[in-house]
């Protein structure tokens, strides 16, 4: 095979409103690459006799410095990053049909930015134009770059791994500094602060995603972030929070007491919730998928439901109607179905047990391969995240379980051996739980 080039573009800034602009994040497979944490740049791999790293980077300006922060300029990219040669993003246009010239294969994620897609096609056409008079070659097979790395980021190196365990032990002191914080009369607001102070104070730069702090029902909304009411003595509180560490993200739920003890109704639902995902956790080996995973907490959850009173019949028949509904929301394709009016167990959980995680929270790299669940490698980082949410208007359900919502989520690293449980260090057990409330954990 020719030669090949590979593009990747660092994410831009975008505005928040008017002039402003959100905080900015670098693309997940840029900093895979290049660690290098400046907007706007692009990074090119050139695989040709030589390997090459080539960074176009913003310039040095110091008047502009001066208003929006230091810049490395290509000077930096080389020397701190490690660039093989490096240029100013004013040369792209020059520089980017030379390195394409002779070259037989382009990697790049089309697709996904069309002021990137329409640029690279101009180069190429430039190098097509010169190819007439028989000079160079234009790229002839395009390859989508983003599968190639996202199958590179699904198993985790050494050095990654120490980052997601970093950024999942900030988040789990979070947590347990949330649950000590967490009394009667607070706002979800206040806990969110407490607990992202804790994360930022640590040495996250950022948390992963929307902070959830869901008291009483509200933990029946999977995604709620509104975060404003205000938590009540005899309630549970369900926060799904984790923070990033160099960009790697952690993501932990717990459930707990707003007053610091289970009621015994609470008490038995987190017990139901907690063993599943101890069943999930231990299924996390190599050689098994995630579908297995998520089967083993279905068959716990589905025969403690039963037995709390929260279903009905026979447990295996529920488990199996509910694998079906996450294999496939059309009923009509099923091949056993509920009866009419009667409740199933996807009414209580009605989500997936894992996805990946690693730069990204729901991290990339594919799920099947060839239609059949991915077979899990060690390397490879999942969370297992069964729940368990009552609505209050869930008229099946005994009373004293109406209105629950509980989660309780970790994230495992899959090893040749035991699954290692990245934050295993945050309070889990009931009795871990309520000493964490009482600031003994
Ligand atoms: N926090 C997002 C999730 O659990 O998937
Ligand atoms: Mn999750
Ligand atoms: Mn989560």
């Amino acid at each position: 095979m020719g030669p090949a080039v590979a593009v990747f573009p660092a994410a831009r800034e975008s505005i928040r409103s008017n002039d402003s602009t959100f905080p900015f994040r670098q693309d997940s497979d840029f900093h895979y690459l290049t660690g290098f944490p400046e907007p706007d740049a692009l990074a090119v791999l050139v695989n040709d006799d030589s390997q090459r790293l080539i960074l176009f980077t913003r310039p040095r300006d110091p008047k502009q410095e001066t208003w929006t922060g230091r810049r490395y300029g290509p000077e930096g990219a080389r020397e701190i990053f490690g660039a093989d040669e490096a240029f100013p993003l004013n040369e792209l246009d020059s520089v980017m049909p030379r390195i394409l010239s002779n070259v037989d294969r382009l990697f790049f994620a089309f697709g996904k930015e069309e002021a990137w897609d329409r640029r690279i096609t101009g180069w190429i056409n430039q190098v097509r134009i010169k190819g007439r008079r028989g000079a160079v070659s234009a790229p002839t097979r395009l390859v989508d770059a983003a599968v190639v790395v996202h199958e590179q980021r699904i198993r985790k190196e050494a050095a990654e791994i120490d980052r997601m365990r970093t950024a999942a032990r900030i988040s789990a002191e979070a947590h347990m500094l949330a649950m000590k914080a967490c009394t009667p009369g607070m706002t979800e607001r206040d806990v969110q602060c407490r607990l992202e102070y804790s994360c930022l104070s640590r040495g996250a730069r950022a948390m992963a995603y929307e902070t959830i702090v869901a008291g009483g029902s509200n933990a029946c909304v999977l995604h709620y972030v509104e975060n404003g009411n205000r938590l009540k003595e005899g309630d549970l509180v369900l926060i799904d929070a984790g923070c990033e560490f160099d960009n790697y993200a952690s993501d932990i739920s717990r459930t707990f007491p707003v007053s610091g003890r289970f009621t015994r109704a609470q008490r038995s639902l987190y017990e139901v919730v907690l063993d599943a995902q101890e069943a999930g956790i231990k299924t996390a080996r190599q050689g098994e998928t995630i579908l297995s995973v998520h089967s083993s907490v279905v068959h716990v959850l589905a025969e403690r439901l039963v037995g709390l009173g929260l279903l009905e019949g026979d447990p295996e028949r529920h488990a199996r109607i509910c694998l079906q509904s996450t294999e496939t929301p059309d009923e009509e394709a099923w091949d056993e179905r509920l009866e009419e009016g009667e409740v199933g167990l996807h009414h209580y959980y009605m989500h997936n047990t894992s996805h990946w995680l690693g730069l990204d929270v729901h991290d990339v790299g594919r799920y099947r391969e060839g239609g059949a669940w991915r077979v899990l490698e060690p390397g490879m980082v999942l969370t297992v995240e069964p729940g368990i949410y009552v609505a209050p208007d869930a008229e099946a359900a005994p009373d004293e379980y109406r209105g629950m919502g509980i989660r309780i989520e970790d994230a495992v690293l899959v090893t040749e051996a035991e699954p290692e449980i990245l934050s295993e260090s945050c309070a889990k057990s009931v009795e871990e739980v309520e000493a964490a409330c009482r600031g003994r954990w």
